[in-house]
């Protein structure tokens, strides 16, 4: 029998890549998704790249904070895990908005804990975050560097972390993975899947993607005055697709009888400066990205870069794409959908 995952926020940029390598997989998904800040495309196009084993995909457009709707998606399908991507992720709205961020972050997911206890699923693997380690006093940051906060997004996460701790240690049958992604970018090599982000981006590469296609017409580098190579910001980037196959390896994992709460780090262990980023982007595009030079943005670390060997030695797991791949992929995406799951003709809805 297939196993049954529970994918939150499954419509999402890194869900959809998730949920398309879960089918691949021979899992089968149930995705929970508001659509908030995704498009029912996404999932459509997942199942036709599933090809037959689209059938094992199913979708519900429900918000987690609704228990009753959720409660009753429980009680159809026994799960064996849940996979939880679902969350706001703009760490300036987080700023302006903070309560927004902690409803939906903290009573989504404390909802969502809730009922998988009372129907008896208590594995589950959790989208935490690069940004629980602020601005690292040193690097490669490992698991056991200090964490800390510096946004209202930021803490909805190491709240979560912290939740699930609690929980863990309340109950030890509870099978937890935090994992600690990095900077993901790139979309799934077809080009019919990849990221689209609603509004003005807040993310780098996905604002050089919409500068490549016209829809912007520069990108604004914040800061060229850090301690780095060339003064720019240096970030850890990983393929969406090594990411997608590292939630695989995390559920795998979760097997392991030994595993109770742990913490893994999803990077490359490589730093990349913006201006290499926006270079290799260009290469791969033939497109020229035009620069403004501005100051640094509130919040942004100098350099961050993940340690990869726990991952490496406990999930088996490493990512095998570089930044070339990376920038190649976004930009079959890009091309092939400068306006994103709206353009046409590559929509199939
Ligand atoms: P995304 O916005 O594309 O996906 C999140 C999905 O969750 C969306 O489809 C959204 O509609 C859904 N959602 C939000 N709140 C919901 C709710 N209350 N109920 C149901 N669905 C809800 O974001 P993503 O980039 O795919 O990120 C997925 C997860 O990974 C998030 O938790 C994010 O914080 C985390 N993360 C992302 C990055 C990144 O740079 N993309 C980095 C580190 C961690
Ligand atoms: N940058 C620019 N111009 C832009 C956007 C970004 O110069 O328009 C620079 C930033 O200053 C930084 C680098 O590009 O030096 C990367 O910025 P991102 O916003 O793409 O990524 P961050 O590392 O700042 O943060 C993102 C998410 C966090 C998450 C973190 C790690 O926003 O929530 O990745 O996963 F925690």
């Amino acid at each position: 029998m297939a196993k049954k995952i529970l994918v939150t926020g499954g419509a999402g940029y890194i869900g959809s890549h998730t949920v398309l390598q879960l089918l691949e997989g021979g899992y089968s998904a149930v995705v929970v998704d508001n659509l908030d800040n995704s498009s029912a495309v996404a999932l459509h196009r997942v199942k036709e790249l599933a090809a037959e084993h689209g059938d094992n995909l199913s979708f519900h457009q429900v918000d987690l904070r609704d228990r009753p709707a959720l409660e009753k998606i429980f009680s159809e399908t026994k799960f064996d895990a849940v996979i939880h991507f679902a969350g706001l992720k703009a760490v300036g709205e987080s700023v302006q908005r903070p309560l927004l961020y902690y409803n939906n972050n903290l009573v989504g997911t404390i909802t969502l804990l809730e009922v998988m206890a009372k129907h008896g699923c208590k594995n589950l693997v959790f989208s935490s975050s690069a940004t629980v380690y602020g601005w690292p006093k040193e690097v490669p940051c490992t698991e056991e560097s200090p964490i800390s906060a510096l946004n209202p997004y930021g803490r909805t996460k190491l709240y979560i972390e912290e939740i699930c701790r609690d929980v863990y240690r309340s109950d030890s049958e509870w099978k937890i993975i935090l994992l600690r992604y990095f900077n993901p970018v790139g979309a799934h090599p077809s080009g019919y899947i990849g990221e689209d982000p609603r509004g003005i981006p807040n993310n780098l590469m996905p604002f050089v993607q919409q500068v490549a296609v016209g829809r912007r017409p520069h990108l604004t580098v914040f800061g060229n005055d850090y301690n780095t190579k060339d003064g720019t910001g240096v970030r850890d980037y990983i393929h969406v697709v090594d990411l997608a196959d590292g939630h695989i390896a995390a559920l795998r994992k979760l097997d392991d009888p030994k595993i109770g709460c742990e913490v893994y780090n999803l990077g490359t262990g490589k730093g990349t400066s913006v201006l290499e980023m926006v270079a290799t982007f260009e290469k791969a595009s033939g497109k020229k990205i035009p620069l403004v030079i501005a100051g640094r943005r509130p919040g942004d670390a100098e350099v961050v870069y993940a340690s990869t060997a726990r991952a490496e030695a406990e999930l088996n797991w490493k990512a095998k794409y570089g930044i070339e791949e990376m920038c190649r992929d976004l930009w079959n995406w890009a091309s092939k959908n400068p306006l994103g799951y709206d353009s046409s003709p590559a929509s199939t809805n």
